[in-house]
């Protein structure tokens, strides 16, 4: 098993992300955050940008909605051709039936945590999807600290999920140090968004958390 880097976009120059996803173009997904202003206080882009993304992007997109009514909204983002699409669980009242609808349509169906949302109640729902983000940041911009007091959720995760594959991917201030305590305690999915934009080698630095990674996942 290996693990996986996803840089998050929200950290590009959206003047030109076609350049800039030429920039990452050795990373395993691009991560894309998508927000509404209303689920958290910011704004980026909707179905429209992504199906762009999609077009162009020589990498598979993970969809990151930071969205009320994913019920409402998920599948179109599945249907542009999204490899994943992650939804958060606080912001609908059956996960499952929006994991259904967006495995039905083929995309990879993921569920998003939030920092102070426990992960008890969602074990028993890991049949119903391919991957479970557990945020390490409050959702809804870059470049905040990495709380490391979300990891004792992914060692749960990592003991339910056994043999299956699922990933499990962390999200919000993954650097070259917080991604060790990522990976020790489970992860096997890193999204960056500044700790890869803002290197001056953006490929190199990929290269460089992949290996970090690699060498502290137990999975
Ligand atoms: C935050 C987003 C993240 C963000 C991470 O709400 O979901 O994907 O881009 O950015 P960094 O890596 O800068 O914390
Ligand atoms: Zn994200």
């Amino acid at each position: 098993m290996s693990v996986r880097i996803n840089p998050s976009i929200l950290a590009a120059d959206f003047v030109n992300l076609e350049r800039e996803l030429g920039r990452i173009a050795t990373a395993d997904l691009v991560h894309v955050d998508v927000m509404d202003n209303h689920f958290v206080p910011n704004l980026t882009f909707g179905p429209q940008m992504v199906g762009r993304l999609q077009d162009v992007s020589p990498l598979p997109l993970d969809v990151h909605l930071m969205i009320d009514d994913p019920g409402r909204w998920a599948p179109g983002y599945a249907e542009l051709g999204a490899y994943s699409v992650t939804f958060h669980a606080e912001a609908t009242g059956d996960p499952v039936a929006v994991a259904r609808s967006l495995r039905a349509i083929g995309a990879r169906a993921g569920l998003a945590l939030k920092p102070g949302t426990p992960v008890e109640g969602y074990l028993e729902l890991l049949p119903e999807f391919d991957q479970v983000l557990v945020m390490t940041v409050e959702p809804g911009f870059g470049g905040q600290r990495f709380m490391a007091e979300t990891m004792p959720k992914l060692g749960l995760l990592r003991a339910a999920v056994g043999e299956r594959d699922i990933w499990l991917q962390v999200d919000g201030g993954v650097d070259e140090e917080t991604i060790v305590t990522a990976a020790q305690a489970g992860a096997d999915t890193f999204v960056a968004g500044s700790a890869v934009f803002r290197a001056d080698d953006p490929a190199a630095q990929i290269e460089r958390l992949r290996e970090i990674a690699a060498a502290h996942s137990h999975v």
